[in-house]
């Protein structure tokens, strides 16, 4: 079984601030480093260090070369990134803070210019019961979840940034959606302030036939489908840089899913990957190998 992951590619510049900058202040950063990150590659990174078969498309800058080479150095297959003259590559301007939270300013570049034809041409090389991941750092989204669903994929959606027109995506696509707490109170366009069970729960009765995975933070995560509904709680570490904790919990999550392991295994797998990602700086050099996460030793 392939696994395609159809997202964004960034480059990502990292500055250590003492507090996120302000309305009108100017701030001098500690530090910059510059990281390879995008919620699509990252979870292409996370995908294959799982030891899932991951396949990225998506569309970067001449800037941007480095990206391919990584994703090829970790075994990503990497022949449906096109690679744009006319076009910058993305980036993420990130400041992190003393407590280790971040704060993150965009720009979707060659992400933003994605064509039917491509995906038209990428989604011809899958076949029906291979899994597409999405995020929502590209565009022509709902095109390639209805051309994905027309052809047999399971469709995964992290709807991350959460922005209102993923409302107007064709969700009854999507097999699994993963997604936080504030993008779960969004989607809902909840206005009453509910536990994470309860927004689980609205989850499923809004989206049926979806299996819902909500992260909740310091609370851990729960999973629940019309049949199961699994509680993992958070496993206890030092956090340095949250960046990519989300992106290396949804791709260990799918890889244990598509490697047949049962969803209580899968959350474990995918809590255990993602707390040693926020004990490291940086996106995608953040991400653990399963190795690394077998032979940790986890505290909840
Ligand atoms: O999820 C983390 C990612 O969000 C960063 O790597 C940054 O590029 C943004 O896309």
């Amino acid at each position: 079984m392939k696994i395609l992951c159809f997202g964004s590619l960034n480059i990502d510049y990292t500055y250590r601030v003492d507090h996120f900058v302000g309305k009108g202040e100017t701030l001098s950063a500690d530090s910059l480093q510059i990281f390879s990150g995008g919620k699509g590659l990252n979870q292409a990174i996370a995908l294959v260090n799982a030891g899932a078969d991951t396949y990225m498309a998506g569309s970067i800058g001449e800037d941007g070369l480095f990206l391919l080479k990584q994703l090829e150095a970790a075994g990503v297959h990497t022949e449906h990134v096109r690679v744009l003259t006319q076009e910058r590559t993305g980036n993420a301007i990130t400041q992190n803070d003393r407590e280790g939270d971040n704060c993150i300013l965009l720009y979707g570049g060659a992400n933003r210019a994605i064509t039917r034809e491509q995906v038209d041409r990428v989604l011809a090389d899958f076949l029906p019961g291979d899994y597409l991941i999405l995020q929502n750092e590209i565009n022509e989204m709902p095109y390639i979840m209805e051309t994905a669903h027309a052809r047999g994929l399971k469709v995964v959606l992290n709807p991350s940034p959460m922005e209102y027109c993923i409302l107007e995506f064709p969700l009854e696509y999507v097999d699994y959606l993963i997604l936080n707490e504030v993008e779960a109170v969004q989607l809902l366009r909840e206005k009453i302030i509910r536990t994470g069970e309860e927004l689980s729960i609205a989850l499923q009765e809004r989206f049926p036939g979806t299996a819902v995975v909500l992260t909740l933070g310091e609370q851990g995560s729960v999973y629940r489908d019309e049949n199961e509904v699994i509680v993992q709680p958070v496993f206890s570490v030092q956090t340095v840089d949250t960046t990519a904790a989300g992106d290396t919990f949804t791709g260990f999550f799918i890889a244990g899913i598509t490697r047949g392991q049962s969803v209580k295994e899968a959350m474990e797998l995918a809590a255990k990957a993602a707390a040693i990602a926020v004990t490291r700086p940086g996106a995608s050099p953040s991400i653990p190998l399963l190795s690394e996460v077998k032979e940790n030793i986890f505290v909840l």
